[in-house]
C-alpha cells in the first residue's frame, strides 16, 4: 500500500521567482489588521483578520465562495484553514471562523491515488489535523488579494490538551512566508498520467513578486489581549513602534536561536522575591545549568515548551505548582506573593547571543504580568490562572523525512518580543517589544518598509530613555519598601517570604502545609505521563510521516538549496 515509489515524481515543486529589478511603483508595507476578539482556552490570545476564498479576479470577491476568518500568524509555506465539518464533533470549536471551500478548489486532495496525505502534528499543545487537502484560492488581507494562494485545508482535526481533554481547533494560521515565494503541485493522479504543474503562492511572496511590497519579509509582535494591546504584523516591513533595541539577528539556521539562559529580574523598584535577581534558570534535561539550548520562536504554539528541569526549577522560585489533573503549572493564587509578583515590575528574562558586531547579550524581558494566563474549558471547568512553562522533549535524529524538533518559545513569549525576517537576505531579527503604553498604543505606530536585501532594522534605542520601563508604567505596581522575611517552612523554602503577612485573599482553604504536600509527587507523575505521551506520539508520527514528502515549516523542503540572487544582480 505504501505509495513511496511514486512519491519521487509526486513531490511538491517549489519554485523561485525572485524579481530582480524593483519597479519604483508605490511599494508600501502591508499592515495586517488585528481583531479585538480574545481566544483561549489557554490565553487570552489575539489574532489577525483575513479573507480566504475566491478565484476569479473578474468577479467581486463578495460574490464568490469565501469566508472572513481570524487566524494566528505563524508557520511557513501554506496557510491553514479548516471546514465547519471539522467542528461538528465539538461544542467549542472554530471560534476564529471556518471555511468550506467549493469542491473545485481542491488541487491536491485526499482522493488522489498516489498523492501523499500530510497531517499536522504539534505535540507542544496536542494539535492533530488532517489529512490535509491543498487548495488554490485567494487570500485577502487589508484589501490586498493574492489569487491562487497556497491554502491547506482539512475536514478533521482536534487538540488533545495535555490532560487528555479533547477540544476542537480554534483558529487556522496565516503563513509568514518561506524560502520560496510559491509552491508547485504536480496534479498527476496516477503513475504515468500526464499531470499538470500548478503553482500556489505564498501571500507575502506573491506581494513581493508583484512589487506591492518592497521585500519578502515580515515583522511580528503579538501584543497582549489581557492588556488590550493590539499586536502588529506587517508584510514587507515592520512596525518600529513595536521594537526596542538592541535587536539580535540570526543569519544561519534562522528558524531557531540559541537560548543562553533564563533569568528573573526586576525592572524598577524593589523585588517581590527574596532575591533581587536570579540567573542560571535554564536547566537542561540532564540537569546541566548554564548550557544553552536551541529554541524555535513559534507563534503557532501557545507555551514555553522547555526542558522539564527548567520548568521544575522555576516552580522552585515562583508560587506555581504543577497540577496533576490539568498537567499545567497553576499559579497559587491564594499565595500573597502571586499577586505581588504578577503586578510588579518583575520579569522572566530570556538571554540570547549578541547581534553581529556587538558584544552584549540581548535579553527579552517578559513581565510576569504576561505570564498570568488563563486556562478555560475544555481544559478546566472554571477559569484557572496558569504559568505557561511546559515540559517538552524535542525529537531529534529521526530517520528521513521526520524533521528535527526543537524547544519552543510560543505566543506567550511573543507578547513581549518582536520577531522579523527577510527571506531574501536570510536574516531574522529579534528584540524586546514595548509594554502596552498609554491606551495600548505602545510606542505608537511607525510602519517602516524593509528593503529587498536589508539585513538590519531600526529600533527604539533605550540608551537614554528606558522605553521598556516607560511603556509598562501604570500597568505594574512598583514596590517601594520590601519587607524581606525568613520563611520557616522547610518543605517550601522557595515560597514567598510574605506569605503569612497581610493575607487578604478571600478563599484560602488550604493550609500552607497542605499546599506544599500537593506539590510532592507531581513531578514523578509528569515524568511517567510524558514518557507515555512521548511513545504514543512517536508511533503516530512515524506512521504519519511515512507518507510525507515535505510540507510545512519543518519539512525537508526548507533544506533545499536556496537561490538568492539571479542573473543581473
Ligand atoms: C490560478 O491558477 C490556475 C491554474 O491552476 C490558472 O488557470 C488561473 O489563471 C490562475 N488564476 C489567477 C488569477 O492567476
Ligand atoms: C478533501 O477534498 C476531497 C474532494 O473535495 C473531499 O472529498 C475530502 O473529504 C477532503 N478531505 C479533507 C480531509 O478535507
Ligand atoms: C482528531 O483528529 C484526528 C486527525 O484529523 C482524527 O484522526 C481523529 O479521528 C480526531 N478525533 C476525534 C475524536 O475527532
Ligand atoms: C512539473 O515540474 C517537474 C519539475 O520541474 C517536471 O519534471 C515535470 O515534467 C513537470 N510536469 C509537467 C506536466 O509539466
Ligand atoms: C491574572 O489574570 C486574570 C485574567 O486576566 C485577571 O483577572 C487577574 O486580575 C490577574 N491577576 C492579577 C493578580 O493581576
Ligand atoms: C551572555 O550570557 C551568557 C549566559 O548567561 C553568559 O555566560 C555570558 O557571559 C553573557 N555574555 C555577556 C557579554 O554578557
Ligand atoms: C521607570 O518607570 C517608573 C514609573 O513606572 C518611573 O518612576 C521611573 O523613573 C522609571 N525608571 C527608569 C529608569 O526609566
Amino acid at each position: 500500500m505504501c505509495p513511496c515509489t511514486r512519491l519521487a515524481r509526486l513531490l511538491l515543486y517549489h519554485t523561485l521567482y525572485f524579481v530582480l529589478f524593483a519597479v519604483q511603483a508605490a511599494q508600501a508595507a502591508l499592515d495586517v489588521p488585528w481583531s479585538s476578539n480574545k481566544y483561549g482556552p489557554d490565553g487570552p490570545w489575539q489574532a489577525v483578520k483575513i479573507r480566504v476564498g475566491g478565484n476569479d479576479p473578474a468577479l467581486k470577491l463578495d460574490n464568490q465562495n469565501h469566508a472572513d476568518i481570524e487566524v494566528y500568524p505563524g508557520g511557513t509555506y501554506d496557510s491553514f484553514t479548516f471546514s465547519s465539518l471539522a467542528c461538528t464533533p465539538f461544542a467549542d470549536c472554530g471560534k476564529g471562523g471556518t471555511w468550506d471551500p467549493d469542491a473545485t478548489a481542491m488541487l491536491w486532495f485526499e482522493g488522489m491515488t498516489g498523492a501523499w496525505h500530510p497531517t499536522i502534528q504539534d505535540k507542544t499543545y496536542g494539535l492533530t489535523a488532517g489529512s490535509l487537502n491543498y487548495t488554490q484560492r485567494a487570500i485577502t488581507v487589508a484589501g490586498k488579494t493574492v489569487w491562487n494562494a497556497s491554502l491547506s485545508h482539512t475536514n478533521t482535526g482536534n487538540i488533545t490538551h495535555l490532560n487528555g481533554k479533547m477540544g476542537g481547533m480554534q483558529l487556522g494560521f496565516l503563513s509568514l512566508g518561506a524560502a520560496e515565494t510559491s509552491q508547485t503541485f504536480d496534479t498527476a493522479w496516477e503513475e504515468g498520467t500526464a499531470g499538470q504543474n500548478v503553482t500556489a503562492y505564498l501571500f507575502n511572496g506573491k506581494l513581493y513578486e508583484d512589487k506591492t511590497i518592497s521585500s519578502y519579509s515580515y515583522g511580528l509582535h503579538i501584543g497582549s489581549a489581557a492588556f488590550e494591546y493590539p499586536g502588529s504584523l506587517v508584510f514587507g516591513g515592520y512596525n518600529k513602534g513595536h521594537v526596542i533595541g538592541p535587536v539580535t539577528s540570526m543569519f544561519k539556521d534562522f528558524d531557531r536561536i540559541d537560548l543562553l539562559d533564563i533569568t528573573i529580574g526586576v525592572k524598577y523598584g524593589s523585588s517581590p522575591f527574596e532575591f533581587a535577581s536570579k540567573d542560571n534558570l535554564l536547566i537542561s534535561d540532564t540537569g546541566v545549568v548554564g548550557s544553552s539550548q536551541q529554541v524555535r520562536i513559534d507563534p503557532k504554539t501557545p507555551y514555553l515548551s522547555l526542558p522539564d528541569s527548567t520548568c521544575e526549577g522555576l516552580a522552585d522560585v515562583l508560587p506555581i505548582k504543577f497540577d496533576q489533573t490539568t498537567r499545567f503549572y497553576h499559579w497559587q493564587v491564594n499565595d500573597p506573593s502571586y499577586k505581588k509578583i504578577v503586578t510588579s515590575p518583575a520579569y522572566l528574562g530570556f538571554v540570547f547571543p549578541p547581534s553581529l558586531g556587538s558584544t552584549q547579550n540581548v535579553t527579552v524581558k517578559v513581565p510576569f504580568a504576561l505570564l498570568n494566563l488563563t486556562l478555560d474549558s475544555p481544559i478546566v471547568d472554571k477559569p484557572t490562572q496558569y504559568f505557561p512553562c511546559q515540559s517538552f522533549t524535542p525529537l531529534k535524529g529521526q530517520p528521513y523525512p521526520v524533521p528535527d524538533d526543537y524547544f519552543r518559545l510560543g505566543r506567550v513569549f511573543l507578547q513581549a518580543a518582536f520577531i522579523g525576517q527577510n527571506w531574501v537576505s536570510k536574516t531574522t531579527w529579534m528584540g524586546q517589544a514595548p509594554g502596552p503604553g498609554f491606551g495600548g498604543f505602545g510606542l505608537g505606530n511607525q510602519v517602516i518598509d524593509i528593503k529587498d536585501k536589508d539585513t538590519t532594522i531600526e529600533s527604539w534605542d533605550s540608551a537614554e530613555i528606558n522605553y521598556f520601563n516607560q511603556t509598562w508604567a501604570g500597568h505594574w505596581s512598583i514596590i517601594d519598601s520590601p519587607k524581606p522575611r525568613t520563611n520557616n517552612t522547610p518543605t517550601a523554602p522557595t515560597e514567598s517570604p510574605t506569605r503569612e503577612a497581610t493575607h487578604e485573599d478571600k478563599s484560602d482553604s488550604l493550609s500552607v502545609g497542605a499546599k506544599a504536600g500537593i506539590g510532592i509527587g507531581a513531578g514523578t507523575v509528569v515524568v511517567i505521563a510524558m514518557g507515555i505521551a512521548f511513545l504514543f506520539w512517536r508511533t503516530r508520527t512515524k506512521r504519519n510521516h511515512e507518507n510525507i514528502q515535505g510540507t510545512y515549516a519543518e519539512g525537508p523542503y526548507t533544506k533545499q538549496p536556496y537561490v538568492d540572487d539571479g542573473p543581473g544582480d
